[in-house]
């Protein structure tokens, strides 16, 4: 019985994957526009690329050793025996459009999107989650690393948020990488009894993935270990310093975090995290991103430098929830139309004042006095318009303020018919 499937009863959102209901999406829909709105002051487009990939882009642009290309990658072949994959981040799809359709360089994209990680679920972590993101392909000027590590802090700034931690590191490149893995491998073969059980027979598969774990043995044991910022040629080493001077004089707080070496295999160069120190949770990365100057060349383009981050939007707004700040934004309506007269009156005076820029609603199926009022309440709008058999006929719609506008309570009138949208525009403020 135990493993059989049975049929459920209600069927639910997949694991790992959860529903945003409105008036909670407020939340998103203000946040997003807060993003684009920074992300457009930086001279970048929106970027809308299909969710699901050719597989291979993601095997060979992430890297096939990479979790989140071997483990935890959502692939399926379609009718005609295509691999696909859906997407278990942003940076390799806009990296393929922008190797297919060849745009302008600089190329400046951003991105909100979800993605797809068969995780194990847990506070912050999730199946399906939701990154907003930026990309620039065709410079590898450290002034544009700067300007990308801004735009995060200061779309962290925007919502409230104080309590962020940013480690900066650098991954050098493809020539610095060999020299530094050959001496962490030696380091780790010496200290190989002391890491954890994953890692304490695996540290040799991919050396630089013991520097991420979190877990105390090997946290010990990489406090010591050789750093790759020790192994950068002249030209990585200048990259890097040129990128925390500017950081500096914008007075972007930061740390070098030499065991940052993030999860995913296409970083070079610039690498860096933020991470909201209000979360007790295990999950507290609320974005990170870095250089891949090798990518565009790894998935069959021209070589071609590129920088981008993700912030996960599910953990942005538990930080936010953390240090009390971006609350739900409530959007009262401005009307309620309670229609007494069979509902042609609530009909055409909704249409009416939605045209003049004003949210209006109205209650359905010929309901009584006493429930259209009790929704009126309930959708949180400012005014109720009132129609009844009497003022049908004397060519009037009463008002009635439901909640107190700027301190002050206003008494119920009468405004002629004709006059009920212009009143309305300036009862409201939106005349
Ligand atoms: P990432 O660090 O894998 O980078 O993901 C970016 C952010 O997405 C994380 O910092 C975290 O906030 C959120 N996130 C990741 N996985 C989950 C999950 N399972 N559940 C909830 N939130 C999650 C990237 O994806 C790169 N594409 C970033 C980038 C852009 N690098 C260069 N350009």
């Amino acid at each position: 019985m135990a493993d059989e499937q049975v049929e459920p009863q209600v069927v639910r959102a997949p694991k790992g994957t959860h529903d945003v209901l409105w008036p909670a999406s407020s939340r998103w829909e203000a946040l997003v526009a807060a993003f684009a709105g920074r992300a457009r002051r930086a001279g970048f487009g929106l970027t809308i690329t299909p969710m699901f990939e050719d597989a291979r882009l993601f095997r060979r642009g992430i890297g096939g050793q990479s979790d989140v290309v071997n483990k935890e990658m959502y692939e399926f072949t379609d009718r005609d025996n295509r691999p696909l994959a859906l997407r278990p981040e942003g940076t390799a799809p806009v990296v393929r459009a922008f190797v297919q359709h060849h745009p302008p360089v600089p190329w400046k994209a951003w991105y909100v999107t979800p993605a797809f990680r068969y995780e194990q679920p847990q506070a912050g972590r999730y199946r399906q989650h939701h990154q907003l993101g930026v990309e620039v392909l065709g410079t590898e000027d450290p002034d544009l690393d700067v300007e990308v590590i801004a735009l995060a802090a200061g779309f962290y700034a925007d919502l409230g948020l104080r309590e962020i931690d940013l480690a900066v590191n650098s991954m050098g490149c493809a020539e610095d990488r060999p020299r530094y893995i050959a001496a962490l491998s030696e380091f780790l073969a010496e200290h190989a009894s002391e890491l954890c059980d994953e890692h304490s027979e695996r540290y040799g598969v991919n050396p630089l993935r013991v520097l991420d774990c979190k877990r105390p043995e090997c946290r010990a044991v990489t406090e010591l270990a050789p750093r790759l910022v020790d192994f950068l040629d002249e030209a990585c080493a200048a990259h890097l310093a040129r990128v925390r001077s500017g950081l500096d004089a914008l007075g972007i707080v930061h740390r070098l975090e030499p065991r940052l070496v993030r999860g995913l295999d296409y970083y070079t160069r610039t690498t860096f995290e933020f991470s909201a120190t209000a979360l007790e949770t295990a999950q507290n990365a609320v974005g990170g991103g870095g250089r891949y100057d090798g990518l565009a060349e790894a998935i069959g383009g021209d070589p071609t430098p590129g920088i981008g981050f993700g912030i996960g939007i599910e953990r942005l707004l538990m930080a936010c929830d953390a240090e009390g700040c971006f609350a739900a934004l409530p959007h009262p309506p401005h009307a309620f139309v309670i229609d007494l007269t069979g509902g042609e009156q609530a009909r055409d005076l909704v249409d009416e004042l939605r045209r003049a820029g004003l949210t209006a609603l109205r209650a359905y199926d010929g309901r009584s006095l006493k429930s259209q009022l009790k929704q009126a309440d309930r959708s949180g709008a400012r005014y109720a318009v009132m129609i009844g058999a009497e003022e049908l006929a004397a060519g009037v719609v009463t008002v009635r303020p439901l909640r107190e506008a700027g301190g002050e309570k206003t008494e119920q009138e009468t405004v002629a018919r004709p006059e009920i949208t212009a009143r309305l525009r300036e009862l409201t403020g939106e005349g």
